[in-house]
């Protein structure tokens, strides 16, 4: 535990910063349509905020409820807090993905990727001070939080690619068009359901060995020396 948490600590923060952070402005670099989609800036502005938390709508393009901070989207992506950023009305109709999905997506990634900086800071500061193992709440919250990087995966996967349509390749191909001639609709899902097949063996093996390992529990404290004796 004293290893896993320390690395657990180190490894969410530098997730956020430099990883999250520089991937965020490479998308604003290269991709303004997905920044502005999943960022929820539907119309441009100079000194954009940085949206902590809204329901966005699809029509007409709006965020509700919203809590923003001023400037600090401008900032964290060009190093300027009141440099411009194009939104969403900058863009035709069809060239623009899906806004809801982006949105959410990204946004409870990001909610994660905060979780997971406190709850390591968290158990880091307990197992300092050596309150760990005392502290029955932190550690099922700690368990219960093991599949929680998957989902924040799956969610910046989810960001990624649908904020990227309508292209697969950006600006130069449609999704629309680019429609094998030669593979059928059958043979994909074939394809579909057989990686699904792998995937649900591989996950559940993982499964079970981790409950197996779990169950057996860990070797009594003086087991070196019986072993030895
Ligand atoms: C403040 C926190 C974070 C920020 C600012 C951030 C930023 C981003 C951005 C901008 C993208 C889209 C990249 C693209 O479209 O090219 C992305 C994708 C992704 N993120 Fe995050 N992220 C954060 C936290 C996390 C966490 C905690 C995880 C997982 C533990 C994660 C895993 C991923 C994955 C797997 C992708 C998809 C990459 C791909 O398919 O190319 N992110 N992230």
């Amino acid at each position: 535990m004293k290893l896993a948490v320390v690395f657990g600590l180190i490894a969410s923060v530098l997730e956020v910063a430099p990883l999250g952070h520089e991937h965020a402005r490479q998308v604003a670099r290269t991709q303004p349509e997905k920044f502005a989609a999943i960022e929820g800036l539907y119309a441009s502005q100079n000194g954009a905020p940085v949206v902590l938390f809204a329901y966005p709508l699809t029509k007409p393009p709006e965020l509700k409820a919203s809590l923003e901070i001023p400037g600090v989207l401008s900032w964290l992506a060009f190093g300027d807090p009141n440099a411009p950023i194009k939104g969403i009305n900058e863009f035709a109709a069809d060239d623009i993905p899906p806004l809801w999905l982006t949105f959410v997506s990204f946004h409870n990634m990001v909610i994660l990727g905060m979780y997971f900086i406190l709850i390591m800071f968290v158990a880091t500061w307990k197992v300092y001070r050596g309150t760990l193992w005392g502290n029955t709440k932190l550690l099922k919250t700690l368990l219960w939080s093991i599949p929680l990087p998957l989902l924040a995966c799956q969610l910046g996967w989810i960001a990624a690619e649908v904020g990227r349509q309508p292209w697969i390749v950006y600006h130069l191909l449609r999704t629309s068009d680019a429609t094998s001639i030669t593979v059928s609709a059958g043979e994909i899902l074939f394809s579909i359901i057989l990686f699904g097949l792998i995937y649900l063996f591989l996950g559940s093996l993982y499964v079970f060995l981790l409950v197996k390992k779990v169950q057996h529990g860990p070797e009594p404290e003086n087991a070196k020396e019986v072993f030895a004796s």
